[in-house]
This record gives structure tokens, C-alpha cells and sequence, in this order.
């Protein structure tokens, strides 16, 4: 067997004798272009858009180019196989779905969706904080599959441990607390719009359905939505973060935790001192900083400074096979795939971001064996040279 997800060519090829065609694109860099033909032009910005000038999304993509693969001949490389382990669990591949919040704006089956298409795959899907579908629902939805979940910290230590009890409890295993959103960036393309997703609650079942945060308010949200959204928004201002309350966290979640938006090899380090089991390298897609440095520059100084303390994971830029492989070469564990499948789930739903996952493995997969390797393990940067 040549590798498990690499047979998805073979099929969109015979499916062609019978004149069927991929359901879209197979070249993922081409999805924002069709997804901007179903979307609002709210939506579409709200996905496709980043920081400022977008300076740190094209960092992102210019930094992969920067990295060239160099392949390996008759390396014995016809059988492959992608299978991960991270935190002592086997995953069938390095890839992760990223947690996007809001999906009800690019679809209305939205996370869920995202979840059964993750789950028939079995790749975790990692939900938002901000999701448009409650923690259950998506659960429900997930069935078997891995998820984990994805974490603003509220600054109201009651609603924070109300909503990592019901992840724990609907089957989400490991936390990802995102920290490079504490405050929202200047976002041209979502001010020029005045179009704000939370603020039309969208992006918010999560807290409306918790009761934690339900008995912060005199009215319920269904009596009084504006002001039910004030108070939650109100809860992301950054105040009293620190480094020091990351034990608070560690007593309210048992499993894994990874911190997400890691950028600088002293946070890295910071972050194994605080005793965190994983580390995403990202820079949110350059939805935060602009002007910053692409994601993948800092990768494998921090894969090289605290790689072997905690799982390093990455994402921001990621759009093909050979990113993914790239990625792996530089010292992740594994990838998270972002705008990509939003796309994919824009344009099909829960077919199209399958279609997306399986496009996405199959090119890893074949770049994985035509570059001459067996397994992400085999990945080193010597797989590479800085062109
Ligand atoms: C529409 C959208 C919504 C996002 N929502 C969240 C979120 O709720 N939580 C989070 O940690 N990251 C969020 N992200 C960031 C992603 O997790 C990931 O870091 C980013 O998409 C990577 O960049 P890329 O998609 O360009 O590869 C979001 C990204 C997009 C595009």
C-alpha cells in the first residue's frame, strides 16, 4: 500500500471516466478566489482579512517560499505512512484543524459541519471559544472523533471554569489558550465594513448557552441580546493576564494544555518554565500583528530551543502539502490548517472541507514519498536548503 491518503488522485482520476470533477479546486492556494463568489463580502473579509496592511499574511506565504525541499532519489520510499503521536495519542496524520471561530458565517451547518468532516478522518478538530454552535452540539456532531478545545480566557474565573468543564465533559481532551488576541487588531478590511461577527452574536453560542455566564446577567440573553454580548465582549480586555496565572489553568484542565500564538524563543522558553505540555508557533494568520515576522521564521529556532520539552505545533500559512512538509522538516509535531478549509466548508460544507483534508493529506503524502521519505518522523531540516 503506497500510503493511506494519497489514493485520493487516483480516484478524482478514474471518477473522471465517468466525467465527474473535483467538487473544487485541488490546489488549495485557489479556494479564497472561488469562495469570494459565495460569501458576503462581510464574510469573505472577515476570513481572508488580516492586520494593517496585511503585511504579516504575505510574511506567512513568503516565508515558506523562502524554504525549498530538496528531494532524495530511490530512497525506498513507495510505502508511507503519516501516522502522528502527540501527547501519547496516535493521529492518522501531522494536521489539525485550527480553531476558527464564527463558521456560521461561512456556512449554516458551520462547525458542525467542520466537525464531522474532521472526525470521518479522524484528525482533531479544535473548537473556538468563539464558535457559532454550542460545545455539545459540536461534540454531538464530532461522535468518536479527536477534538480539542480552544480557549479565550475570560476574565471572570467562574464563566472560565464553567466552559472548560463542559468541554471536558463533552469529550474535548487537550486546551489550546490562544494569546495573541487578548484585544482585537486593527482590521481594515472588517472597520471599513463596520461589520463586527460577535456583535451581531454571531460567534457566540458558546457563552449564551453557559450558565455561569447566564447568572452574571439581570436579563437572559433572550431577553436583552445587546447587553448579554457587551458583557461577554467586555471579558476579553487582557486585564491581570500573565505568566504567573497559568496554574489557575493547569488546575481546571487535567489534560494537555498548549499555548497558542508563541512567536518568540523566550516565550518559548517562558512556556516550558510554566509547565505547559505544547507550544503553537502562529501568528494567527496574521490577523494580530502586522508588520510582524512570517510564522515559519520562527519555527525552528524554537523546535531547536524547547522542541524537546513540550510538542511544538504550527500554523499561519499553510496551504499545501509541501507547507505542511516544510513545517514538519523545521521542528513541528504537526500542522493547523486554517483559512483553507473555511474555504472548503464555504464552497461545500461538510463536503467541501473533506475535500479539503483529503487534498490537503494526499499532496503530503506524495510530496512526503516523491521527496524521499517514509514517515514525518524521517523529517529533518536536511530535507530542506534556504533558497
Ligand atoms: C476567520 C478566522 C477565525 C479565527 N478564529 C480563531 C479563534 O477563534 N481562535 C483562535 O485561536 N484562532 C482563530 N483563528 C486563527 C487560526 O486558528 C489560525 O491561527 C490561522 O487561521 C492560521 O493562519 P492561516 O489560516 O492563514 O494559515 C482564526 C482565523 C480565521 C481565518
Amino acid at each position: 500500500m503506497a500510503g493511506r491518503f494519497g489514493g485520493y488522485q487516483n480516484e478524482i482520476y478514474l471518477q473522471g471516466l465517468a466525467g465527474t470533477t473535483p467538487p473544487m479546486s485541488t490546489d488549495l492556494t485557489a479556494l479564497e478566489e472561488a469562495a469570494a463568489a459565495v460569501l458576503t463580502p462581510e464574510a469573505l473579509g472577515y476570513v481572508a482579512g488580516g492586520a494593517g496592511a496585511g503585511t504579516t499574511m504575505r510574511a506567512n506565504r513568503e516565508a515558506f517560499d523562502r524554504w525549498k525541499i530538496v528531494p532524495r532519489m530511490l530512497a525506498d520510499a513507495t510505502d508511507r505512512d503519516l501516522t502522528t503521536t502527540v501527547f501519547g495519542t496516535q493521529l492518522p496524520a501531522p494536521v489539525l484543524l485550527a480553531p476558527v471561530g464564527v463558521q456560521s458565517i461561512a456556512h449554516p451547518e458551520a462547525e458542525l459541519a467542520t466537525a464531522r468532516a474532521a472526525a470521518g478522518l479522524g484528525l482533531p478538530m479544535i473548537l473556538s471559544t468563539a464558535s457559532s454552535r454550542t460545545i455539545e452540539q459540536v461534540a454531538d456532531a464530532s461522535g468518536d472523533g479527536p477534538r480539542w478545545f480552544q480557549l479565550y480566557w475570560p476574565n471572570d474565573p467562574d464563566v472560565c471554569a464553567s466552559i472548560l468543564e463542559r468541554a471536558r465533559k463533552a469529550g474535548f481532551t487537550a486546551l489550546v489558550v490562544t494569546l495573541d488576541t487578548w484585544t482585537l487588531a486593527w482590521r481594515p478590511r472588517d472597520l471599513d465594513r463596520a461589520y463586527l461577527p460577535f456583535i451581531r452574536n454571531e460567534g457566540t453560542a458558546i457563552p449564551m448557552s453557559d450558565p455561569a455566564f447566564r447568572a452574571r446577567l439581570e436579563k437572559t440573553p433572550e431577553e436583552d441580546q445587546p447587553t448579554a454580548i457587551l458583557h461577554w465582549i467586555g471579558m476579553f480586555t487582557g486585564t491581570d493576564r500573565h505568566w504567573g496565572q497559568l496554574p489557575v489553568l493547569r488546575e481546571l484542565w487535567d489534560g494537555p494544555i498548549l499555548l497558542k500564538g508563541i512567536q518568540h524563543i523566550d516565550d518559548a522558553r517562558r512556556a516550558v518554565d510554566a509547565g505547559v505540555d505544547g507550544i503553537v508557533v502562529s501568528n494567527h494568520g496574521g490577523r494580530q500583528v502586522d508588520g510582524a515576522l512570517g510564522a515559519l521564521e520562527a519555527l525552528p529556532g524554537i523546535a531547536r530551543a524547547v522542541g524537546d520539552q513540550a510538542e511544538i505545533l504550527f500554523d499561519s500559512g499553510v496551504r499545501t502539502g509541501a507547507d505542511a512538509f516544510k513545517a514538519l522538516a523545521l521542528g513541528a509535531k504537526a500542522v493547523l490548517l486554517g483559512r483553507p478549509f473555511v474555504y472548503g466548508l464555504a464552497l461545500g460544507g461538510e463536503d467541501g472541507v473533506r475535500h479539503v483534508l483529503r487534498s490537503l493529506l494526499a499532496e503530503l503524502e506524495l510530496t512526503l514519498g516523491l521527496a524521499g521519505y517514509r514517515t514525518p518522523g524521517e523529517l529533518t531540516p536536511a530535507a530542506l536548503q534556504r533558497g
